[in-house]
């Protein structure tokens, strides 16, 4: 007899892990024999890496925020762990979801995993082989758990088949892309971005928030002078890890009079502001899938990436935190002639929604 309803609980704890629930929530509402509670672990707590998002992308409120805020990785893990730990006692659901590769993932994956729930990875089977990225170590470690793997690329389908996890793997594209393909995408005009945000005609998006390029100074020097140095305007939203280490290290005379800082914005306008620009820096794994969707090429300020489709169709180049390479990818960097919709079709969703469903009355 199968069971009429299914209670899943999500987890979810930072800015990228919104964007996928948002996407993969709407579909999950449309289904009658899924109940979907979210669990938010704190990861992010400031109302513009968080609160905004969940207003934006009117995203179910989460029934639980575990509050663990920032910390080091294992104190964060951790916390998160103890805590989840109750949760999973008070809801007892018959599957847990987590996103992505952060430290929330990981943590929710190995409490999930202890109390032999079953775990759904979205996001499942990227890897850029080298354990001293921190998201690299929590992708290992949640793979390792996971029952049900949702891949956004036939990329990470491999990756798991080369270490031999070839059950319960689904190519599914990749969840965040869902928004952009709806019909309720809500972009701002070129003219209204131009006018709020001082840009004059063609301008650079830019991101840059990872710990190898916040934490390393000479990395952030290079990054910094690097862009200062273009003939572009640059727009940067500053994710608060790299104010604070702007402000640290005293290099806010680095940033040039063609840089228009923002405080980090919301998704639609940062789409809106991707979509117009002539070009995107960026070390975000999330900016890079989205400059794709837009056609817009793409410098990884960064050694590596896990979208390696967008790298082989000639539309992201990874050039690291190199002065000289990074103004040299700038200046050389066209339009490429292909473009496969290699990372999202717009129909994640649903195709997780029924891969879930088949699963559970598979198992239950
Ligand atoms: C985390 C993820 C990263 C993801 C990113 C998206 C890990 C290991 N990393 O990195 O994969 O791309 O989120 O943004 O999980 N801070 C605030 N306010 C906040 C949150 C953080 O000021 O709401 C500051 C704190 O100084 C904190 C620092 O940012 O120490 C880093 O935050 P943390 O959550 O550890 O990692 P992110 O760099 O955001």
């Amino acid at each position: 007899m199968l069971k009429e309803r299914y209670h899943i609980v999500t987890v979810v704890g930072a800015r990228p892990q919104f964007i996928k629930a948002a996407a993969l929530s709407r579909a999950i509402a449309c289904n009658d024999r899924l109940h979907e509670v979210i669990v938010h672990s704190g990861q992010h707590y400031d109302h513009n890496l968080s609160g905004s998002f969940f207003q934006e992308l009117e995203i179910p409120a989460p029934k639980y925020n575990l509050g663990i805020g920032s910390a080091s990785h294992n104190q964060q893990m951790a916390t998160f762990i103890a805590a989840f730990d109750e949760i999973l006692t008070i809801e007892n659901p018959d599957l847990v979801i987590v996103y992505g590769d952060t430290n929330t993932t990981s943590a929710a994956a190995i409490a999930t995993a202890k109390r032999n729930i079953p775990l759904a990875h979205v996001e499942a089977g990227l890897r850029e082989w080298n354990k001293k990225i921190p998201e690299e170590v929590n992708k290992l470690l949640t793979d390792a758990v996971t029952d049900i793997f949702f891949c956004p690329t036939q990329t990470a389908v491999n990756n798991l088949a080369k270490v031999g996890t070839v059950n319960n793997v689904h190519l599914t594209g990749d969840i965040s892309l869902d928004l952009l393909h709806s019909s309720s995408a809500t972009y701002a005009t070129k003219s209204a971005l131009q006018e709020k945000y001082g840009l004059e005609g063609d301008y650079i998006f830019m991101t840059c928030h990872r710990d190898r390029n916040t934490d390393i100074k000479e990395n952030l020097d290079s990054i910094l002078r690097a862009v200062a140095d273009l003939e572009y305007q640059v727009i940067l939203p500053l994710h608060p890890r790299t104010a604070n280490a702007i402000d640290t290290y005293g290099y806010q005379s680095l940033i040039g009079d063609n840089i228009i800082i923002t405080e980090p914005l919301g998704f639609w306008t940062t789409q809106s502001l991707l979509k117009y620009a002539s070009l995107a820096i960026t070390d975000s794994g999330g900016i890079i899938k989205e400059a794709y969707f837009h056609r817009v090429p793409t410098v990884i300020i960064d050694q590596q990436t896990e979208w390696i489709e967008a790298v082989d169709e000639g539309w992201a180049t990874v050039v690291g935190p190199d002065y000289e390479q990074i103004k040299k990818a700038v200046d050389s960097t066209a339009i490429p002639d292909i473009h496969t919709n290699a990372l999202g079709d717009g129909k994640c969703g649903e195709r997780i929604v029924s891969t879930l469903l088949s699963y559970l009355d598979q198992i239950a």
